[in-house]
């Protein structure tokens, strides 16, 4: 499902201390976002709104400087490097490049190159184009003509050393030995790794029949594949690479970009056959109005073209910016739009409940792929498009994930087009759909008498990173559900024992001795498990498998945690305080205050403005906090109403520490409180808990180390330790690990090449401890 962006507040109403908390919420979203796409391969959100997210932050920034953050989205290039592989580090760093989006943009990339090489009016600058391949960058180490290492592109500065896995591509696309001859002794040869669409589509046909995971688009793919830990997986997969770079600039290797193609090319490399040496921006426009025409039949997506300067040593004159090259930019194309007819609007049930609209198309075909369906989003949405079946709506897909609709074709609208209206019942199984204040879905109130949503909370019960069974896929897990084998988690757990069934299945077709064996070993493998999949296979709503690590670190131990859900529960929170919670700056010690507060009917202060008024009647909170409460209520009536709910309403203890949880709150909170109201979930979980054999408890952060209750600053390069373990060693310790120094740090470690946060702890007094020292502190 598409995770749609949130509208933004014009710029200008920004204060510095909301524009503060959108830095810090972009941070860490967009830090998300790169998680699922480089790590998990698994986009929530379209490129373009990726890319609105970014210049959302780069526009903040702008107004706000002072404001940027050490962890901010504009500070990073590409993915976090994963632990799975070795770590690379690249000789010369693998850089990102500046994009443009329109001629304007292209003009004004080469005006900028001829006034910093302060060229004369006559003479023309060259460039190559190159069709700007969608897939994922590659750095193959050749020394003496032998390829050594093969790496991701990563950080950048490190990437993953998967250089068994990019052999296997084959000798046309990657050579284990140069061609040729006059290489340099010791080359990086980069470029790009790619699926070609046909065998994207192919590979996600048998895998669909299959049963086994797909991938959203050809990029995924061919990310996802190169990053198996099982060599023999690559091979099987359709991966090609063409090479357009090179890592430290060789002398003699040649004088021009596209004469290094030509030598790329020499050396057995395949190089793209529609690169092009063309003169001035009105030469690299033409190249890019012939790619986008031909784009959909090239056989593998693009999303742009890149121009580069030809010559190489004005290359090195121009140099970088920040992390990028001067001498080339990207000139993106737009999103690939289509028109169709909506032919009907399906709406479907999830995990939890929502209801989720999907657009039922006629069959049409953008940017090379057919499109079927697509995402409406929810209610408001179709309401404020005003969608209506009939009608003809503009359809995009931005090289990714689930196409969108635009917007309707006014003019096509048949005369006796309907405005839709979203059922109030559930589809499935006939159960009310209720709408909570606030929210924007519907959801359906059937629970598990709802077949959807049982099936669903199935599905993502065995999914990868829940209980992840090895051997029962989706589609045998709905075979099962159907043939009224498997209802609720512990059914799995009891088919595994169930030699009747199990016999029935050995006389199956296609389901023989081996398969019913390795399906048993695959259930049993799993009674024992990690607290964390345990409480993220339960399928609470708001908690994914991030926030569950979080409340099993904070539990420690399956009893813990299940003796606070079932206390939380006792007291379920209204909407109210949960916004109250939710909002800003209301901390514990706000709620607290706001309770202890005596706010009479009549305002003892009309004349006074708001801010006053909340100093007032509340003293002691501080600025940020009058703030939070002057956004929430706008009149005197309003403050009382929050005191009210602050005193009447403040919800049990347990509730208050599973919402106090760093990165949890109260939204989540809420959740398991109103998962372990109902009566048939906690049936469900004493069910399963039964069958399983052990929960491996999370490790606890530690309450009496030396550094417990400490906040660090890990700065500078580490060389002891990668910065995640430093981290993890950090927080299992007991201590916070922040981003920034303030005069709350009370260390900041320091590795070479430090810079501004070593200033800081500078300026604020802050001890600074090289590595060793810091290992010695925790030794304790
Ligand atoms: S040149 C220093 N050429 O686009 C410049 N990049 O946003 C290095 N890409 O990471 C990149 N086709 O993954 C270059 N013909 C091409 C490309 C290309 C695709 C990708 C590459 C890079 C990203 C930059």
């Amino acid at each position: 499902m598409i995770a749609a962006i949130p509208e933004f507040p014009a710029l200008e109403t920004l204060s510095p201390e909301t524009a503060a908390t959108e830095l810090a919420w972009l941070a860490g979203e967009m830090a998300r976002h790169d998680s699922l796409y480089y790590a998990e391969a698994e986009p929530e959100i379209s490129d373009a709104d990726y890319d609105a997210l970014k210049a959302r932050n780069a526009a903040v920034e702008a107004r706000f400087p002072e404001l940027v953050r050490e962890d901010s989205p504009s500070r990073k290039i590409g993915a976090p490097v994963s632990t799975q592989f070795a770590e690379v580090r690249h000789g010369v760093p693998m850089l990102s490049l500046d994009n443009a989006f329109d001629d304007g943009d292209v003009q004004d990339f080469v005006a900028r190159i001829r006034r910093f090489l302060n060229l004369p009016a006559d003479e023309s600058v060259a460039f190559v184009a190159e069709p700007k391949i969608d897939g994922l960058s590659a750095s193959l180490l050749y020394v003496d003509g032998v390829l050594k290492v093969g790496a991701t592109r990563g950080d950048g500065r490190t990437g993953e050393d998967v250089t068994e896995n990019l052999k296997t591509l084959g000798e046309s696309q990657i050579p284990l030995r140069l061609h040729g001859s006059g290489w340099p002794a010791r080359v990086e040869v980069r470029g790009e790794v790619y699926a070609p669409n046909d065998d994207f589509a192919a590979f996600n046909a048998a895998a669909e029949a299959e049963g086994r995971r797909t991938y959203a688009n050809p990029r995924n793919f061919a990310a996802g594949s190169l990053r198996q830990k099982d060599p023999r997986i690559t091979a099987g997969r359709p991966l090609r690479f063409f090479a357009y770079a090179w890592g430290e600039p060789v002398e003699g290797f040649s004088d021009t970009q596209h004469g290094a193609l030509e030598k790329l090319a020499e050396w057995g490399f395949s190089t793209n056959p529609r690169s092009e040496r063309v003169e001035d921006a009105e030469g690299l426009i033409e190249v890019y109005r012939g790619l986008e025409t031909d784009r959909a039949g090239l056989g593998y997506d693009i999303d742009g073209v890149v121009y580069k300067v030809d010559r190489l040593d004005w290359q090195q004159r121009l140099g970088f910016i920040a992390r990028s090259p001067r001498w080339a930019i990207a000139h993106k194309f737009p999103a690939q739009q289509a028109t169709t007819v909506l032919e009907g609007i399906d709406i479907q049930v999830g995990r939890t409940g929502s209801l989720t609209p999907v657009a039922r198309l006629a069959p049409v075909t953008v940017g090379g792929v057919v499109v079927r369906n697509a995402t409406l989003h929810n209610e408001d949405e179709i309401a404020r498009k005003d969608v209506r079946i009939g009608d003809t709506v503009v359809l995009q897909r931005a090289g990714d994930v689930i196409p969108q609709i635009v917007s309707v074709v006014g003019d096509k609208r048949p005369a006796d087009a309907l405005p839709y209206v979203f059922p109030t019942y559930c589809p499935v199984c006939g159960s009310e759909a209720v709408r909570p204040e606030g929210e924007v879905r519907r959801r359906c109130t059937g629970g598990l008498i709802c077949n959807a949503q049982l099936v669903e909370r199935l599905k993502h019960f065995v999914s990868r990173r829940a209980f992840d069974i090895e051997g029962l896929g989706e589609k045998q897990l709905i075979a099962f559900h159907e043939r009224g084998w498997i209802h609720e988690p512990a059914d799995i757990f009891r088919l595994a024992r169930d030699a009747e069934k199990l016999d029935a299945l050995r006389a199956e077709d296609g389901y023989g001795e081996t398969s019913v064996r390795n399906l048993i070993a695959g259930i049993d493998a799993r009674r024992t498990i990690a607290l964390e999949r345990l409480i993220f296979g339960l399928g609470i709503r708001d908690i994914g498998d991030q926030t569950s690590l979080l409340l099993a670190r904070e539990f420690g131990s399956w009893t813990a945690f299940h003796a606070a859900g079932l206390d939380a529960a006792q007291g379920i929170p209204s909407t109210d305080w949960t916004r109250l919670a939710e909002a800003h700056a209301v901390s514990p010690r706000v709620l607290a205050t706001l309770a202890a507060a005596n706010v009479a009917e009549a305002d003892p202060w009309p004349e006074a403005p708001l801010d006053q008024k909340i100093a007032l009647a509340f003293p002691g909170l501080a600025a940020p906090a009058r703030r939070a409460l002057a956004d929430l209520a706008p009149d005197w009536p309003g403050l009382r109403r929050l005191a009210e709910i602050a005193r009447n309403e403040g919800p049990s203890e347990t509730l208050g520490r599973i919402a106090g949880i760093a990165g949890v709150g109260p939204v989540a909170a809420r959740a398991v409180a109103e998962f372990f109201h109902e009566d048939h979930n906690k049936t469900v979980v004493e069910a399963l808990v039964a069958e399983l054999e052990a929960i491996i408890d999370a490790e606890r952060p530690q309450a009496d180390s030396p550094v417990s209750g400490k906040t660090v600053v890990f700065t500078g390069s580490l060389e002891r330790f990668t910065r995640d373990e430093a981290k993890a060693r950090a927080e299992s310790l007991g201590a916070k690990v922040s981003g920034s120094v303030s005069k709350k740090t009370d260390y900041v470690v320091a590795g070479p090449g430090a810079g501004s946060k070593l200033a800081d702890a500078q300026k604020h007094g802050v001890a600074v401890l090289t590595e060793d020292e810091w290992l010695a502190l925790i030794a304790g």
